[in-house]
């Protein structure tokens, strides 16, 4: 075990990335290692909906998730710090990306097509994926999001391998952004300190 010090987490941790990036999985080791709760988006959504993702873009569209995943990300990051992972589309909602930026240190997640592909294809459960070649769309939203994910606050690379590994690295890298008092707060936005 990589011997860090404790982490305090003064916002929210938001794991942002593709699709089968693992947000959820590295997210949830993330949270038990630093002992604060772990919630999904995605999750929270289909509780509120009472309703799969799947069926939320069938009946109503995806505009119509859109919208609700605006709301609850909004209403998540209102709460206490936490390790939150969001659908993949949900940085790339200007308002979204503005809330995360302004109430949480955002994480991409960043990994190969291989490595995408080869988790998105072992589960259905994926609208965007279940209409066409699953390749296709994989590289076409990677060419889409993959700038724009770019603006996270921190990248890590997710390796093909166990979870652990990758979130050992970005224990480090929130060690690193947390410097020696050990709290993960905000870095001051460049942008707003006056010239
Ligand atoms: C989506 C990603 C999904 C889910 C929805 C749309 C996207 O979440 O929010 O199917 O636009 O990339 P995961 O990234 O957790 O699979």
């Amino acid at each position: 075990m990589i011997d860090t010090p404790p982490l305090r987490l003064n916002r929210s941790i938001v794991m942002v990335g593709l699709m089968g990036a693992g947000k959820t999985s590295i997210g949830r080791r993330l949270a038990q290692r630093l002992h604060v709760p772990f919630i999904d988006s995605d999750a929270e959504i289909e509780k509120a909906a009472n309703e799969s993702i799947a069926e939320i873009f069938e009946r109503a569209g995806e505009a119509v998730f859109r919208a609700g995943e605006r709301r609850i990300i909004a209403r998540l990051l209102d709460g206490p710090a936490q390790v939150l992972a969001t659908g993949g589309g949900a940085f790339m909602d200007p308002a979204t990306r503005a809330r995360i930026r302004e109430r949480g240190i955002s994480v991409w997640l960043r990994a190969d097509l291989e490595t995408l592909l080869e988790r998105v294809t072992r589960r259905q459960h994926r609208p965007l994926l279940n209409e066409a070649d699953p390749r296709e769309v994989m590289i076409r939203l990677m060419a889409a999001r993959h700038p724009v994910y770019a603006e996270a606050d921190i990248a890590i690379d997710s390796l093909a391998g166990p979870s652990e590994t990758t979130m050992l690295n970005l224990l480090a890298a929130l060690a690193a952004w947390a410097g020696p008092s050990g709290v993960i707060d905000g870095r001051p936005d460049p942008q707003k300190v006056p010239s």
